[in-house]
């Protein structure tokens, strides 16, 4: 792995391996499988951080799978429970599918908590998360969620599709901050 890096005023140190993630990921891949049997899985990924982990994951989930790229805007409006966010991209009947929604990293589970409650308005069969990181320590969501590939301390990461101010997307290993 190659030594640390700068990305604007913060240094960052190789944390997980981009071998060590893509064997995670084949691991995954099968576990879904496993759990889905022969059914169509309808994947939904939450733009823009986790592209990386979908064309990764997606290679490996042998049969019948769809996917779809979702976003939350960031901010559409207040009301008395605070912020109302809308969900873009969905333009496909849900109704009675089994939906895994793809996340780079659940953190304190908010973004996935709104995502998936605007999802079951529509009736899908199921709603299940797959996050490639998850931060149990940080997380004050609803449940954990069902799949993840790496549990990890309530420290900032970048890379392979997380970003640190837009930058760090492209690196293939993911950087923890250095303290
Ligand atoms: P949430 O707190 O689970 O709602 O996560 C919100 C979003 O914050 C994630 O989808 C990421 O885009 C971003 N995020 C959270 N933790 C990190 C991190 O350590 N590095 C980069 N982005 C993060």
């Amino acid at each position: 792995m190659t030594k640390e890096i700068h990305l604007k005023d913060k240094t960052f140190v190789p944390y997980i391996s981009e071998d060590k993630i893509l064997s995670r990921i084949k691991e995954l891949g099968q576990e879904l499988r496993l759990d889905y049997g022969t059914e169509n899985i309808l994947f939904l990924s939450v733009l823009n951080g986790s592209f990386m982990f979908t064309s990764d994951l997606m290679k490996e989930v042998t049969g019948e799978v769809e996917l779809s790229f979702i976003k939350l805007s960031s901010y559409v409006g207040t009301s008395t429970t605070g912020e109302v966010h809308e969900l873009i991209g969905l333009n496909q009947d849900i109704e009675g599918k089994k939906i895994v929604i793809l996340e780079d990293i659940v953190d304190t589970g908010l973004t996935v908590d709104r995502v998936r409650t605007m999802l079951k308005m529509q009736n899908p069969s199921s709603v299940e998360v797959c996050t490639l990181l998850y931060k149990p320590d940080a997380f004050k969501g609803d449940s954990a969620p069902k799949y993840f590939g790496f549990e990890i301390p309530n420290k900032f990461v970048v890379g392979y599709g997380l970003d640190y101010d837009q930058l760090g997307r492209n690196l293939k290993e993911i950087y923890q901050l250095k303290e």
